[in-house]
């Protein structure tokens, strides 16, 4: 079974990947409405694996006999400024969200569960993928994007999969 203090770290996690699902789900469609449908794609892609995210949270919590809670969600931004804005928003919720991961591993390890610090490593490794496709992301903004929204709107999802190393599938 956890410890209590593992299992309550747990829980807050889990609401914080929900919130992540929520807040990219909130940026996707901001970004539908003004009319960026690639960037409401990736966006809209990315809260899916935050879900999914969450819901390995919850099943190992529940796995290992202790008991996931499934908290309320504060209600994100609805107006982003730009969509250069809005990156700079995902970059810096990224590195909260990887910061929170590391956290956990450390309570881990004072607490000798080695079980959880296994269960964790997925989430170190994703942590790095994360920020870097949201710093890919950033850095094509700069290079093209504010001059050729349209452009880099269009070429966004390959962008994500480039980042991920694996080839686009559209
Ligand atoms: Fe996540
Ligand atoms: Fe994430």
């Amino acid at each position: 079974m956890l410890k209590k203090n593992i299992e309550d770290i747990c829980n807050r996690q889990i609401e914080r990947e929900g919130y992540s699902s929520n807040l990219y789900l909130a940026m996707a469609s901001w970004a539908e409405v003004n009319g960026f449908s690639g960037v409401a794609g990736w966006l809209y892609t990315q809260s899916d694996e935050e879900r999914i995210h969450m819901l390995k949270f919850i099943k190992y919590v529940n796995e290992r006999d202790a008991k996931a809670v499934v908290p309320a969600f504060k209600k994100p931004e609805t107006e982003f400024k730009t969509v250069e804005d809005l990156f700079k928003e995902v970059l810096k919720h990224e590195e909260f969200v990887t910061a929170s991961i590391n956290e956990i591993v450390a309570l881990t390890l004072e607490e000798k569960d080695y079980n959880t610090h296994t269960f964790l490593q997925w989430f170190v490794n994703e942590q790095v993928e994360e920020e870097s496709s949201a710093r890919i992301i950033l850095d094509k903004l700069h290079l093209v994007g504010n001059n050729n929204l349209y452009q880099f709107d269009r070429d966004i999802m390959s962008l994500r999969a480039t980042a991920q190393g694996t080839p686009a599938t559209t």
